[in-house]
């Protein structure tokens, strides 16, 4: 869908701007509820070595585990797990978009970047998050519209601070 929608995005003097909810549960490197496969995560970590190849190979083979049974012993993150999956592809994508898209030149820059908004109070936790969704929103509006003094791109955000991957 992004690819989709990126020629249709129009220049705008400090960079059009696409900006992923993301979340911490899917960071490759966190201390907790990370994939098991350390040479898997530094090819994930490394902007050499990412490719959509990578990312859609990657996902494919938690899928298929999920589908024949085997995923709970493919070192995969432990807590939630698809939720951290789908996570990880997003901020892996994230940087790669930011990577592919950085060639451009000054005029038609678009800057791609992600961020966790927290634990909020919506559907999707039952309304048991410690924030409304007002708050949460801060973050992505401040990297939509705010944040303009220089190029930031391929980086992932909460509270308005650049975390780790
Ligand atoms: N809530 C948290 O604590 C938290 C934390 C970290 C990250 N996030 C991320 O924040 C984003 C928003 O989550 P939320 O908490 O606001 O969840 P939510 O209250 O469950 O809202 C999800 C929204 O996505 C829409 N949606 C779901 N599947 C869709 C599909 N296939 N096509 C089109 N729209 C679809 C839903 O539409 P309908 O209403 O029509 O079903 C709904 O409006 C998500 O990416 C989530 O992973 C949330």
């Amino acid at each position: 869908m992004t690819k989709a929608m990126i020629p249709l995005m129009r220049p705008s003097p400090h960079g059009a701007r696409v900006v992923n909810v993301s979340s911490r549960l899917g960071r490759v490197n966190g201390r907790r509820n990370r994939l098991a496969n350390v040479e898997l995560r530094d090819q994930l970590s490394s902007p050499d070595l990412l490719t959509e190849e990578l990312i859609d190979r990657t996902v494919s083979k938690f899928i298929n585990q999920v589908k024949d049974g085997t995923w709970e012993s493919g070192g995969w993150p432990q807590t939630f797990t698809d939720y951290p999956m789908s996570k990880l592809a997003v901020n892996a994508y994230t940087r790669l978009m930011a990577k592919e898209l950085e060639r451009r030149g000054e005029e038609e820059k678009i800057y791609v970047n992600s961020f966790c908004p927290g634990w909020v109070k919506t559907a999707m936790t039952g309304y048991a998050g410690n924030m409304p969704p007002e708050d949460a929103a801060d973050t992505g509006v401040w990297l939509s519209l705010v944040l303009s003094e220089e190029a930031v791109t391929g980086k992932f955000f909460a509270e308005r601070r650049e975390i780790n991957f």
